[in-house]
């Protein structure tokens, strides 16, 4: 568990580094993805101003879990990055942000009905993000639903630049059967599994959708 160990602090110190660009970059790319938005509006019509849920590796705009909150759900987000987490809550004051490790959430068994998890699980060695998926099965309550996006593609390992800063961060990507078995081995049933080509301003590779349900 050293690696898994590793790969979360060269996350942590990433994107803390970064933090201000990605927000700077993504804030406001909710507009341009309609194929996101649909689909989370569709995923909102599952809970209701009752249910929680979790916008897991929120990032620094915090704007996918604010989606969800525009609709009326009491929705939260968690991220490593200390950084991240700042500036979620800065621009995000009426919503609530906490740093926290998906290896190890601080939320109780059973505790929360929804999951959102975009882009979350990509830095992590596939080797360990069944570790990801234990975790968001304890939290979520028997019926609960999660919704897992990622990139599409047969590589994974170190890299040394993130949005043009000089560090050392793992990125990992995944075909739709391998999502679908971490689900599946994790106690989800799939509701829905899609791809959708890349948009023009975004890294070119096809983005794979994933609904599960804990049974
Ligand atoms: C590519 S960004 C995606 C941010 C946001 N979900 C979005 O789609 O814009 C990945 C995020 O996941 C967070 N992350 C990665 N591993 C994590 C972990 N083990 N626990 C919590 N957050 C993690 C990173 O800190 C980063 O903010």
């Amino acid at each position: 568990m050293e690696e898994l160990a590793e790969a979360n602090e060269n996350t942590r110190k990433s994107y803390d580094l970064v933090a201000e660009k990605y927000h700077e970059l993504f804030k406001n790319e909710m507009k341009q993805k309609e194929f996101d938005r649909l689909l989370l509006d569709e995923f909102a019509k599952h809970f209701d101003s009752e249910s929680t849920i979790c916008d897991m590796g929120c990032g620094p705009s915090g704007h996918i879990a604010k989606h969800l909150y525009d609709k009326g759900l009491n929705v939260f987000g968690i991220d490593i990055s200390e950084k991240c987490i700042e500036i979620a809550q800065r621009e995000n004051s009426e919503m609530k942000f906490q740093t926290m490790d998906m290896t190890s959430l601080q939320i109780a068994d059973e505790a929360i009905d929804g999951i959102i998890s975009f882009y979350s699980i990509i830095h992590t060695p596939k080797q360990f993000v069944k570790v990801f998926f234990r975790e968001f099965n304890r939290v979520l309550r028997k019926g609960g639903r999660i919704l897992v996006v990622v990139k599409k593609g047969d590589t994974e390992g170190y890299v040394d630049r993130l949005l043009g800063y000089k560090t050392r961060i793992y990125s990992t990507y995944f075909n739709e059967e391998e999502i679908k078995g971490f689900l599946e081995t994790n106690g989800f049933r799939i509701i829905l599994s899609e791809t959708r080509q890349p948009y023009e301003f975004e890294i070119p590779n096809e983005r794979i959708y994933t609904i599960g349900e804990k049974l």
